[in-house]
């Protein structure tokens, strides 16, 4: 089955068996957040300790290429033809690597990959909300004057709890102004209010998650009626703690609300899950049929951050495959 996935962090889709060889080649202990091959956590505030552990073993901008070359491979095998990943410049900059350099090697993993299996890929540059507005303008700016044809999006992940969305509202301008498609967490560790505020000072298309939004019946049909995209992430969101089990998981309501979802993995060794386990979930804890789940497909393609005639070949491909 043909998929397509919107929302993965790229430190988040490494693999802990990658992480331990760099660990092992710079020297770096990460035996606190990785045992016996697993990332160990236990609730949002650990995972983004180990998540930044994790990412701190991307040393240099080959280690960046073939991070991303492993994963989009790996996202090719699961059948998926389109990525859009994540990228951190405030992680990369902690390494020591500049901005270019990132975006020229994550562009080079994905090349790689799709040369090889046929997956288009594209790199969505985020802020980190927890380090603030004005680290997140910094973020948009550095983005708007290095123009890339790979980086297409910009986005904010982190703690939402922290600051007011309106103070993101500057950035998120820079970005518009140049061009970028906007995304950003919201309403998933805080509530539906927040992703009205995202809606309204952010001007984004999509919601990284959003899940919580559906708390407030008025905002699911605002969703539903300004065509805006959920990127739902059901395993992160299980294993996060964010709703205690599939069957309080609302991506069906949202269905049948008529809100656009979509299916993704988030940071998927952290969470035990990868894309087609995410699909697989939808079928069997949410009763999917088969046409409902290439819509989420064909609703990410949509809302998918690429030019007019690489959206129409993607498309294609997915129709030819039904
Ligand atoms: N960064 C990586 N994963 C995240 C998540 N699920 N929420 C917010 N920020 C993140
Ligand atoms: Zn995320």
């Amino acid at each position: 089955m043909i998929k397509a996935e919107i929302h993965c962090h790229i430190e988040g889709a490494a693999d802990p068996a990658l992480v331990m060889r760099l660990a092992g080649k710079y020297g770096i202990d990460v035996n606190d957040v990785i045992h016996d091959g697993r990332y160990v956590w236990h609730d949002f505030t650990t995972f983004l300790g180990a998540y930044d552990r994790a990412a701190s073993v991307f040393r240099q901008p080959e280690d960046y290429r073939l991070l991303t070359y492993d994963y989009f491979s790996r996202l090719a095998n699961h059948g998926a033809i389109y990525g859009e990943v994540f990228g951190s410049s405030d992680h990369a900059a902690l390494m020591g690597i500049g901005y270019t350099d990132l975006v020229n090697a994550i562009a080079a993993g994905m090349d790689d990959a799709n040369r090889e299996f046929g997956i288009e890929g594209r790199i969505i540059m985020t802020c980190v909300r927890h380090l603030g507005p004005e680290a997140a303008e910094a973020v948009a700016d550095t983005v708007a004057s290095n123009p890339h044809p790979m980086v297409t999006g910009f986005g904010m992940g982190g703690d939402e709890r922290a600051f007011q969305t309106k103070d993101f509202a500057a950035a998120f301008e820079i970005a518009d102004d140049a061009g970028l498609g906007l995304t950003s967490h919201a309403g998933e560790f805080a509530g539906p209010q927040n992703v009205i505020e995202t809606l309204d000072h952010l001007g984004v298309s999509r919601i990284g998650h959003g899940v919580r939004s559906i708390e407030d019946p008025r905002l699911v049909e605002r969703l539903a009626r300004e065509g805006i995209v959920l990127e739902v992430c059901p395993a992160s969101n299980i294993a996060l703690g964010v709703f205690a089990d599939y069957g309080r998981h609302p991506l069906r309501q949202f269905h049948d609300a008529g809100v656009k979802v979509t299916l993704n993995s988030d940071d998927p060794p952290f969470f035990h899950s990868n894309l087609a386990n995410e699909y697989d979930i939808a079928e069997r804890h949410f009763g999917f049929d088969r046409q409902m789940i290439d819509q989420c497909t064909r609703n990410a393609l949509h809302a998918a951050f690429v030019d007019e005639p690489t959206r129409t070949r993607l498309l294609n491909r997915l129709d030819n495959s039904l």
